[in-house]
């Protein structure tokens, strides 16, 4: 029978190992990177930089509000300075003139992308397998920027395949994990491949069947899936498993990106 063991193991210390320092090496004393309101990378970024005695700048995606979420209030608490920019002036953020106006407002600094994801997090991501004691023939991770993924991947041992889950709609996920492995490693492997059937209809979207999947996990397993990424994946395995999609002996790793 196809058996499926959880794996609790956070993305975002293995994202931000090699960041981290590649930054201290740089001589770098601020880390800057983006993200949205909710997002749990700002939160680890903070929290990192606090730890590990940097400054830390959130370019944080739409108009401030009044009173902080949770998230942003968290990312505050650790010190983050926050710098609110406006979606379309986010959607540059990667251009050369967003670099030097952010340089002209903070002077120098380490940057991480939205996300986290780059060649120094694909590194961090690709020891999760090989800290893994049992053996197993297929991983499961959700996908967000891709960075988790493609590291993953890389890590993995001959024979074993990895499976990323869309949280985001669009179909364009697959290019970004495949460009990720190609800065990092200058080649892409192909010991995996993106399930884009099972993001409930975008990033953050939560319909009712979702939700009730989640709640029902958390009350037979006693964790609270996040819904945003883990709920997503976890959801799409069951209906991978009912459909028989795997072979029956296989052993499959979910890995609870929550940590
Ligand atoms: C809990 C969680 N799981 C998975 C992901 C997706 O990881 P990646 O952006 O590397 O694809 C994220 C976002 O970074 C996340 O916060």
């Amino acid at each position: 029978m196809t058996e499926l063991m959880l794996r609790f193991d956070s993305n975002k210390p293995r994202k931000l190992k090699y960041n981290l320092e590649k930054a201290r090496r740089a001589g770098a004393s601020t880390l800057l990177t983006f993200g949205g309101a909710y997002s749990n990378h700002i939160r680890a970024v903070a929290a990192a930089g606090r730890a590990e005695g940097f400054k830390t700048i959130g370019v944080i995606r739409g108009e401030p509000h009044e009173t902080l979420n949770d998230s942003l209030a968290f990312a505050v608490s650790q010190g983050m300075h926050l710098l609110y920019v406006d979606r379309e002036t986010y959607r540059t953020k990667k251009s050369h003139n967003m670099r030097r106006f952010l340089e002209s407002c903070f002077g120098d600094f380490y940057l991480i992308p939205e996300g986290g994801s780059n060649p120094a997090a694909v590194k961090g991501c690709a020891e999760l397998p090989g800290d893994i004691a049992e053996p197993f023939d297929v991983i499961c991770c959700p996908v967000g920027t891709g960075g988790t993924l493609a590291g993953i991947a890389a890590g993995l041992a001959p024979g074993q395949r990895a499976i990323g889950f869309a949280a985001l709609k669009g179909g364009f996920l697959t290019k970004e994990v495949a460009e990720l492995q190609r800065q990092t490693y200058q080649k892409v492997f192909d010991n995996w491949h993106i399930e884009d059937d099972f993001h409930f209809g975008g990033y953050a979207k939560v319909p009712p069947e979702l939700d009730a999947f989640a709640a029902k996990l958390g009350d037979e397993h006693g964790f609270e899936a996040d819904r945003i990424y883990v709920a997503k994946m976890l959801y799409g395995i069951t209906q991978m498993i009912e459909a028989g999609r795997f072979a029956a002996s296989a052993r499959i790793v979910a890995v609870i990106t929550t940590g």
